[in-house]
C-alpha cells in the first residue's frame, strides 16, 4: 500500500515537472513570440533550451572563416567594423527589419534600432526598466548606477550629479594635460628615427585609468591603480563568460574563472574599505576628490560609495580609451582629416593665444573627427534593460519580463539614416551639428539619450579632446602594417588585436 502512494507521489511531482520544463521552455516562449508576431514583430525562431543561440553561433563561425581572408585596401580598412564584429545585425536586419525579437536561451530580447522607438524607450518612465542582472556585471560594478533600475537608480543619480557638475571638473583638463604630457615625454625619449611604434590601446589604458584614479581618490591614487588593474582583470573575465553564463545552469558549475571573478571582487572591496577607514578616521585631513565628495555627502553607506566607485573605474577609463584608440586608428589612416585637425589647433592657439585648454570649445574639426570615430566605432555598442513592467512603444507592447536592447552600432551604420557613405569615415557630416548630421536628429547616441544619458559624457570629451589635440600638436599618426582589423564585440567594441600606430615627431 506504502509502495503505491510512494509511486503516486513520484508519478505526480514527475508530472508536475515536466509540466513545468514545457511551461518554462516551450509554452511561454511560444506565448511571447505570437504576441510579438501578432504586432507583425519576427525574429529568428525559438529552439528550447538554447533559444536562438544556435542559430547565432552558426552566423559567427562563418564571420569567423571570413576574417581568415586578406583585408581590404587601407583606406577601406576599418569599414567592415559591423559584419565583423556583430555578424548577425546586418542578416537578421535584413531579414527581419528594425525590430525583432530573438532568445539568448529561454531569455526573449527584443531589439530595437529604429530611432523613433528608441527616443520613445528612452523617455519612458524609468520604473519600468531595470538593467540586465548577471553575477559577472555584478562583480564587476556591484548595485552601482550603471546597474540600477527605478526608484533605487533615480537616487543614486542625484547623489552622483554634483561629481559631474562643472565645478567638480574644473581640474579635468589641467591633469589630463600633465598626464598626457608625461606620456609624451616619455614617448619622445624612446624614439628612434624619430618615431615610435605604441600600442594604443595599452597606453590609452595607462592614461584613462591615472586619470580617473586621480580625480576619484586623489592622494590615495597609488592604490586606486592597484584597484584599477584588478577592475581591469574582471572586466577582461566578464567579457569573456558573459556569454556562456546565458546556458541554463550554466552558473552552477565552478568555472575556475567565475572563481577568480569572485576573489577580485572581494580584492577590490577589501581596499575600498581600507582607503574609506583610513578617510574616516581622518576627518580633519582635507581631500578634494570624488571619494571624499560622497563620503561628505551623507547620502550613500558605504557599500554604496564602493559599488559607485568600482563602476565608475570602468566606465571611467575602458571606454575613453577604446574611443582615444580607434580615433587613432582613424586618423592614421586619414591623412587629410588628420591634417585639417592639426591645422585646426595650431591656428586656434595662434590666433587665441591661450592655452589650449581654454580652446577646447573652439576645435571644431577634432571635434567632428570624435563624432565621427563614436559613430563607426561607439566605445558602448549595445544598450540593453529589462522591463519590470507592461511597456508601450508608439503601436508596440511590451511585456514584463522582455529585455531591450538599442543595439548603437547598428543605428550609427544604417544607410537609410546616415546615407550611401554610413560605413565610410567622413566627419564632414558633422559640419553642422549633430542633429543635422543624419535624417533623425537623434540616431546619433553614443552615450545613449534621455534620463540615463552617460553621466560622464563631459568628462570623456574634454579627455579625448586634450590628449588627441596634444598628440597632434607633437606627433604625426601612422596606423602600423602589423595592424589587424579584428573588432570584438562585447560590452565594449575592442580592437581584438590591439591597435598598434606609428607616432613621427613633427
Ligand atoms: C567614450 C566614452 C564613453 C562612452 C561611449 C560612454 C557611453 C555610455 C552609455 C552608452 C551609457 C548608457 C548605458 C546604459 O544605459 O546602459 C553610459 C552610462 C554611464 N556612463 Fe558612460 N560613456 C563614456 C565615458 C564615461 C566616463 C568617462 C564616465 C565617468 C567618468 C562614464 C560614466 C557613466 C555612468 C556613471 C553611466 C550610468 C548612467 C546612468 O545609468 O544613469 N562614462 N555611458
Amino acid at each position: 500500500m506504502s509502495g503505491l502512494v510512494f509511486c503516486s507521489i513520484l508519478l505526480l511531482i514527475t508530472a508536475w515537472s515536466i509540466g513545468k520544463l514545457l511551461e518554462i521552455y516551450w509554452w511561454k516562449p511560444r506565448k511571447i513570440q505570437k504576441l510579438f508576431m501578432d504586432q507583425g514583430i519576427g525574429g529568428p525562431p525559438y529552439k528550447p533550451f538554447i533559444g536562438s543561440i544556435g542559430e547565432l553561433a552558426k552566423i559567427y563561425t562563418k564571420a569567423r572563416t571570413a576574417q581568415s581572408l586578406p583585408q581590404t585596401s587601407e583606406t577601406n580598412l576599418l569599414s567592415n567594423t559591423i559584419p565583423l564584429a556583430f555578424p548577425h545585425l546586418p542578416i537578421w536586419r535584413e531579414k527581419y527589419g528594425s525590430v525583432y525579437l530573438y532568445w539568448y536561451g529561454r531569455q526573449p530580447r527584443l531589439s530595437i534600432s529604429d530611432p523613433e522607438l528608441i527616443k520613445g524607450f528612452t523617455s519612458a518612465p524609468r520604473k519600468y526598466y531595470q538593467s540586465i542582472q548577471h553575477p559577472l556585471i555584478y562583480n564587476l560594478i556591484g548595485q552601482s548606477v550603471l546597474a540600477a533600475g527605478g526608484e533605487p537608480w533615480n537616487n543614486q543619480r542625484k547623489f552622483l550629479n554634483p561629481l559631474f557638475l562643472v565645478e567638480s571638473l574644473k581640474n579635468l583638463p589641467n591633469l589630463v594635460v600633465d598626464t598626457v604630457g608625461e606620456k609624451i615625454e616619455t614617448w619622445k625619449s624612446l624614439m628612434r628615427s624619430n618615431e615610435l611604434e605604441v600600442e594604443a590601446c595599452k597606453e590609452f589604458e595607462n592614461i584613462t585609468q591615472d586619470i580617473i584614479v586621480q580625480i576619484m581618490l586623489g592622494n590615495d591614487a597609488k592604490k586606486g591603480l592597484q584597484i584599477a588593474h584588478l577592475q581591469t582583470e574582471q572586466t577582461a573575465i566578464a567579457s569573456k563568460l558573459v556569454k556562456i553564463f546565458y546556458i541554463p545552469g550554466t552558473k552552477f558549475i565552478p568555472i575556475p574563472l567565475y572563481q577568480r571573478s569572485k576573489r577580485l571582487r572581494r580584492e577590490v572591496e577589501m581596499k575600498f574599505h581600507g582607503i574609506i577607514e583610513r578617510r574616516l578616521k581622518n576627518v580633519n585631513q582635507q581631500e578634494n576628490d570624488w571619494l571624499s565628495l560622497m563620503l561628505s555627502s551623507g547620502n550613500m553607506t558605504k557599500h554604496q560609495i564602493i559599488d559607485e566607485c568600482c563602476a565608475m573605474f570602468i566606465a571611467g577609463s575602458e571606454s575613453t580609451n577604446i574611443l582615444l584608440a580607434w580615433t587613432c586608428l582613424h586618423l592614421g589612416i586619414n591623412k587629410m582629416w588628420q591634417d585639417k585637425a592639426r591645422d585646426e589647433i595650431f591656428e586656434v592657439l595662434h590666433k587665441e593665444n591661450r592655452p589650449l585648454v581654454e580652446i577646447l570649445s573652439r576645435l571644431k574639426i577634432l571635434t567632428m573627427i570624435i563624432n565621427e570615430t563614436l559613430r563607426l566605432c561607439p566605445a558602448v555598442p549595445f544598450v540593453m534593460k529589462h522591463a519590470q513592467e507592461d511597456i508601450k512603444l508608439g503601436e508596440l507592447t511590451i511585456p514584463s519580463g522582455i529585455d531591450i536592447e538599442v543595439p548603437i552600432i547598428s543605428v550609427h551604420h544604417e544607410k537609410t539614416i546616415w546615407g550611401e557613405n554610413a560605413s565610410q569615415f567622413d566627419p564632414s557630416r558633422f559640419s553642422e551639428g549633430i542633429s543635422k548630421a543624419s535624417k533623425h536628429p537623434m540616431a546619433f547616441m553614443p552615450f545613449m539619450h534621455g534620463p540615463r544619458i552617460c553621466l560622464g559624457m563631459n568628462f570623456a570629451m574634454i579627455e579625448a579632446k586634450v590628449t588627441l589635440a596634444m598628440i597632434l600638436q607633437n606627433f604625426d599618426i601612422y596606423i602600423s602594417p602589423k595592424y589587424k582589423h579584428v573588432p570584438v564585440g562585447g560590452l565594449t567594441l575592442k580592437q581584438g588585436s590591439g591597435a598598434p600606430v606609428i607616432f613621427r615627431k613633427i
